[in-house]
């Protein structure tokens, strides 16, 4: 059985996909440091992230981000109790150099090392800076997945729905390819959109029934005909970005509120990628008032720190067994899923 005293702390690992990020927090769930060499710049050139590349960046750059997170916090590997690291969904090449780096270590300094969903781990930023109440519906929305899930305590995070097609993140990056403008694409259109004027087009938000899931592919298609269509966009394009911003907005909110309201929730939390968006930020807060919560972005975007955060919470519920054995997966796993009936 795991047993946690003040002194310990956790150290977490996170490469799923172009972040190579590493933090230290403590037995109170402060985060000491939490440092992040982000790819974004490297992947910036083929309009999106290369597997490979990200990969062997990973590999260069794992053990100076290991480091340099030690430094911040002041403190040395030995003062580890725990290493946490994602072991997917993700990259498989990327999670693979975390999760065989995080073992190595383990093994030579004898540390227990656990295994962390990524996405649960999504969930548990909200955590790190905010006092959560139960039941919450959390929306976790990045470039790979759209997902709402209930909160009833800290144990388990209940899947509620997903999204159809492409994700929120997804959508922002391959409309952004479409508009012609730089990866990543939801950085970009959140730039542009201040700008534009959200009346200028309507642009479809799937509704999909009564269900909870989400749907963005028609909404992409329905850019891409607008532009053939439309010779002169290139002018208005701050007005293009804008609207397809609030139909994205709009889709992720609707269905949000819904699950709010279905199951009486306290709070509204929001994470990943897509909770830096700052039109969705403001229309949270103008729909859910103080009940809507988002981690900093530091927090939003893949990060050691909500890897740790997840260690934390199954640590002190004494939900997980330090085992080395555990394997690396690519494709989002259903924990647990509500029947809805
Ligand atoms: O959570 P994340 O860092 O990585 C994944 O797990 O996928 O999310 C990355 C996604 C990208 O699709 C990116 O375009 C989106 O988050 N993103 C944003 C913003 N910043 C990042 N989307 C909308 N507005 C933003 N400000
Ligand atoms: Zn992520």
């Amino acid at each position: 059985m795991i047993k946690i005293n003040f002194m310990n702390y956790i150290m977490g690992i996170e490469t799923s996909c172009d972040e190579t990020s590493v933090s230290i927090i403590n037995s109170e769930g402060k985060v000491l440091s939490n440092s992040t060499f982000s790819q974004i710049s490297i992947h910036k050139e083929y309009g999106g992230v290369v597997p490979e590349i990200a990969s062997k960046n990973h590999l260069k750059k794992i053990i100076p981000v290991i480091d340099s997170s030690l430094k911040e916090a002041k403190k040395s590997i030995e003062d580890m109790s725990y290493l946490c690291v994602t072991n997917g969904p993700g990259l498989i090449n990327c999670l693979m150099i975390g999760v065989a780096t995080t073992k190595s270590i383990g093994l030579l300094k004898d540390i227990n090392v656990l295994p962390i969903n990524h996405l649960e781990g999504h969930v548990a930023s909200c955590f790190i800076e905010n006092d959560i109440n139960f039941p919450s519906i959390c929306l976790v929305a990045s470039g790979g997945h759209t997902n709402l899930y209930l909160l009833e305590d800290e144990k388990e995070f209940h899947l509620i729905s997903s999204t159809r097609d492409d994700a929120a993140g997804e959508a922002f990056d391959k409309g952004a390819k479409i508009l012609g403008l730089d990866y990543p694409g939801g950085v970009e259109i959140d730039r542009l959109s201040k700008g534009g004027n959200k009346k200028f087009h309507s642009f479809p938000i799937a509704n999909l029934d009564a269900s909870f899931d989400f749907s963005f592919s028609g909404l992409k298609t329905s850019l891409k005909y607008f532009i053939e269509k439309n010779n002169d966009w290139k002018s208005n394009i701050e007005d293009i970005a804008c609207c397809y911003q609030e139909a994205i907005v709009e889709s992720l909110l609707i269905k949000t509120k819904k699950a709010a309201i279905k199951f009486n929730s306290k709070n509204i939390l929001f994470a990943g990628g897509v909770a830096c968006n700052s039109r969705l930020r403001e229309a949270a807060e103008d729909l859910f008032g103080s009940r809507a919560l988002f981690p900093s972005n530091q927090y939003c975007t893949d990060n050691g720190a909500m890897i740790a955060m997840r260690g934390l919470q199954k640590i002190k519920l004494e939900d997980i067994k330090a085992d080395s054995k555990f394997p690396v997966f690519s494709s989002s796993k259903v924990v647990a899923s509500l029947n809805l009936d």
